[in-house]
């Protein structure tokens, strides 16, 4: 086990929906340390940009088109084990099979406004860290 670093996002179904607080309270609650964390909003080009592995997925249009369309919360934590343990705290993609007491379990609405992104490995948190933030703005 050794500390590494996540990256999340709170989705426009959660920051639309008032559950921004208490996703922040979760994952505090579950050991995680904020490192940076931004209010922001993607452009349909920013999320495509972002989303640049999903481009051959039938789903591509729609989540690109939906994750640019209200604001979301980027945010870089620390933990140990934090990739595997931030995706375990937010359950499966599609909320009907997530896990109970998982965040997308709690607050998302379907498969695609499912709340909260959570980075799949040390190496993709590192870039999607660095998509939203400079080394200057990491506590
Ligand atoms: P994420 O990257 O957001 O943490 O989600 P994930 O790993 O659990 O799922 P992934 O396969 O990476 O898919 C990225 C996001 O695309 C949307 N999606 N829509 N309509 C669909 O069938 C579908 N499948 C995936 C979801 O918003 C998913 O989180
Ligand atoms: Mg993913």
């Amino acid at each position: 086990m050794s500390t590494h670093r996540t990256f999340t996002m709170i989705k426009p179904d959660a920051t639309g929906a008032g559950h921004t607080g208490k996703i922040i309270d979760r994952i505090i609650e579950a050991g995680f340390t904020i490192k940076a964390m931004k209010w922001t909003r993607l452009s349909l080009e920013d999320a495509q940009a972002f989303y640049g592995v999903h481009a051959e997925r039938p789903f591509f249009g729609e989540l690109t088109e939906y994750m640019s369309s209200a604001p979301i919360v980027a945010a870089i934590l620390e933990k140990d084990d934090a990739v595997a343990d931030f995706r375990t705290l937010i359950g499966a993609t599609n909320p009907a099979e997530a896990a109970p007491g998982t965040i997308r379990a709690d607050f998302a609405e379907s498969i695609a406004a499912n709340a909260v992104h959570g980075s799949d490995s040390d190496e993709n948190a590192a870039i999607e860290g660095s998509f939203f933030f400079s080394q200057r703005e990491l506590a």
